[in-house]
């Protein structure tokens, strides 16, 4: 299945065998080199030079990048024993996605998946709006569980991920390059504007993640 000490990993079922993973929304240079480094698998993402680029670096060929819409990827059905999607399945519906989840896994294959949700009722005015725009079906801990068992999964674990995995390699790189464009188009209004609005998203994070967070859940199809 998949390497290391990742405990999404380990839900998951530990390390084990490489054997038939599958991604989708998957850039796998941003994180989780351990699924990357597998045999005799696929990756589905919609920008596909980054994509390709990524697996053939982490995947020494092995992995099959494919470009194209998750909801159409044209995999073999129950062909995986592993699907694992951070921060995209809700580009698709989370109920949709699971759906399309449960059929590309042989049964008692593992689906591991991060999907943000809500922590806290009444979320500020700007919090609430972004979300709106990018996710506005976003539910809470129990919808996604409640979906879950309804898409025909028996629930493995679920943890929040910690505050660090939205600096780390995310928001920290962002706002330092954020820093350096603003000096490099000083003199230039609307590039200033746009790196304005890209800056207000760590912002609003810093100021408000108490009320929004990424959840990871594995879920198994019964065999
Ligand atoms: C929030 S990003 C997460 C990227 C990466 N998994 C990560 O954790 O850094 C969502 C990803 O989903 C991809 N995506 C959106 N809709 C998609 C679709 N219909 N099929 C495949 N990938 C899709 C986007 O291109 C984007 O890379």
């Amino acid at each position: 299945m998949v390497e290391g000490e990742d405990p999404g990993v380990q839900l998951a079922g530990g390390p084990a065998e490489p054997h038939a993973p599958g991604g989708v929304g998957e850039q796998p240079e941003h994180r989780r080199g351990d699924v990357a480094r597998v045999r005799g698998g696929a990756g589905v993402e919609v920008d596909g030079p980054l994509h390709r680029r990524a697996f053939a670096q982490a995947g020494d060929g092995e992995v099959r990048p494919v470009v194209g819409d998750m909801a159409q990827s044209g995999l073999p059905s129950q062909s995986f024993d592993l699907v694992w999607s951070e921060g995209a399945l809700y580009n698709i519906g989370i109920e949709n996605a699971l759906r399309l989840c449960h059929g590309l896994l042989r049964p008692g294959g593992y689906l591991a998946f991060t999907d943000a949700v809500w922590r806290r009722e009444n979320a500020p005015p700007e919090v609430k709006a972004s979300f709106d725009l990018d996710y506005p079906t976003m539910g809470k801990i129990p919808d996604v569980l409640a979906t879950i068992d309804r898409t025909g999964f028996s629930l493995v674990g679920h943890f929040t991920l910690p505050d660090e995995a939205w600096w780390d390699d995310f928001y920290t790189p962002m706002e330092q390059r954020i820093a350096e464009l603003r000096a490099k188009h000083a003199a230039d209004a609307e590039a200033l504007a746009v790196l304005d609005r890209l800056a207000q998203e760590p912002e609003m994070h810093r100021r408000h993640s108490d009320y929004y967070a990424y959840e990871f859940f594995v879920a198994r199809r019964p065999t």
